[in-house]
């Protein structure tokens, strides 16, 4: 019998497993993975998990009968600690092989870590997976004064949670703008202005020099020689792909595991899916790696189908979303390279969209409080061509459904 492992067992490596039955593989199918728990969603623990609105188990994508159910045995709790591809064997840390016939690579990304002095202190703390929300939870509840580093997702989502506890809340970013790794300025103009009309102290162009740990309080030392104090410092300074496993079994390795549109690693036995990858997307020109949800459940259909030997080059318009007190972004498309905006409603009244142009094509867009707009420029930003007349995408009179 065929024995297909996954390695990761994150919301990528289980829609590999769920896709592989689904598409009749009628082998063995083991998910190993390093997290204790069963899969679960990542997206609620920055934010409703924090809050104490949702309780881990209600977390699992699926419950333990359903992996039975499908046959999808499940390895936990344990590292892979080497890949051997010539001979197609797989070491987990406590000392068990594992031979497969092919294999997927769902690794994910890890935080990036604060390498500054005092940043090994316990009370500063990252969030990633749900230890760390477990952690950052407990803290929380007992911190009067959070400092944030990193004005990205993760800063501004936990700095919106820590503020609605009542906590005094302070974000140093480095850059000059928060998210700018991803939106425009008038979409990273708008969150500081919503973070800091709640009381959100938002420092730009900060760099942290230092952390001075006491047994009362944590104060950061800027390079201006300023200082903010806290309880707790969060650092949400981008994530790291899991490539170092790939990278010592002799798999290209490219600021991610490098795959083609087949999600097909450089060993024709190996497939990879998710954070991790350096991947091939047919509607880009170049290969990227990106953080989301949207991806890691797509391009996971896209390896598990070529296991299958059913091969579907990937094609999709990445997503994301992010959930700031009352505000939803979404994030459709990739605007990098982008040379002009289209502004549709008022930043100021709370909910308008923002359309990325570049070559005169439509390449993305970002909604606040807009659903609809971003559901419709999913679909505009997909349709090959992509040119809309600006005015028309500017004119909250027309509706968007209508230039479709
Ligand atoms: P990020 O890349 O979104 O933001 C990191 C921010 O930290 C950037 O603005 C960067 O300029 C800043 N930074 C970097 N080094 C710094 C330093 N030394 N001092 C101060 N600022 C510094 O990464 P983030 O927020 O850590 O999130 C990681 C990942 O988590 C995301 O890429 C995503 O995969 C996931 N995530 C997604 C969410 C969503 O889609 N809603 C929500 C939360 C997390």
């Amino acid at each position: 019998m065929k024995r297909f492992i996954i390695v990761g067992a994150g919301q990528a490596g289980l829609q590999v497993a769920e896709s592989l039955r689904r598409g009749g593989f009628d082998g063995e199918v083991l998910l190993v993975g390093e997290e204790a728990s069963l899969p679960y969603q990542r997206p609620p623990l920055s934010k409703k998990y924090l809050l104490g609105e949702v309780e881990a188990p209600r977390l699992l994508f699926r419950p333990a009968d359903h992996y039975a159910k499908l046959g999808i045995a499940c390895h936990l709790g344990v590292p892979v600690a080497k890949l051997d591809k010539e001979n197609r064997i797989v070491y987990l840390a406590d000392g068990a092989e594992l031979c497969y016939d092919r294999l997927a690579l769902t690794t994910g990304a890890r935080v990036r870590e604060l390498t500054v002095p005092g940043a090994g202190d316990p009370r500063v703390c990252y969030l990633r997976g749900l230890n760390d929300a477990e952690n950052l939870r407990v803290r929380l509840s007992q911190a009067r004064r959070v400092a944030i580093i990193g004005g990205g997702f993760i800063g501004l989502e936990v700095a919106a949670i820590a503020r609605g506890l009542g906590c005094e809340v302070a974000v140093l970013e480095t850059q000059s703008r928060v998210l700018q790794r991803v939106v425009a300025p008038v979409v990273s103009d708008f969150f500081a202005r919503i973070h800091r009309e709640r009381g959100v102290n938002i420092q730009l162009a900060q760099q942290v020099s230092a952390i001075d740990a006491t047994p009362d309080a944590l104060t950061i030392i800027t390079a201006d020689g300023s200082s903010v104090v806290a309880d707790l410092i969060v650092a949400g300074i981008g994530v790291l792909p899991n490539i170092e496993l790939a990278r010592a079994s002799g798999l290209l390795c490219d600021g991610g595991i490098v795959v083609d549109e087949f999600a097909r690693t450089s060993d024709p036995s190996i497939v990879s899916a998710g954070d991790c990858t350096m991947h091939r997307n047919l509607l880009y020109p170049r290969p990227h790696r990106i953080e989301s949800v949207q991806n890691a459940v797509d391009q996971a259909k896209v390896a598990a189908g070529t296991l299958l030997d059913h091969p579907v080059a990937y094609a999709q318009v990445p997503w994301f979303w992010s959930d700031q007190y009352d505000f939803k972004l979404q994030m459709t498309g990739i605007s990098t390279g982008y040379d002009e905006l289209v502004l549709r409603g008022e930043p100021e009244k709370g909910a308008f969209s923002v359309f990325y142009y570049a070559d005169e094509r439509l390449i993305a867009a970002d909604s606040i409080n807009r659903p609809a707009e971003h559901m419709v420029s999913r679909k505009l930003i997909a349709t090959p061509g992509g040119c809309y007349p600006k005015a028309q995408l500017a004119d909250t009179a027309i509706d968007l459904k209508t230039i479709f």
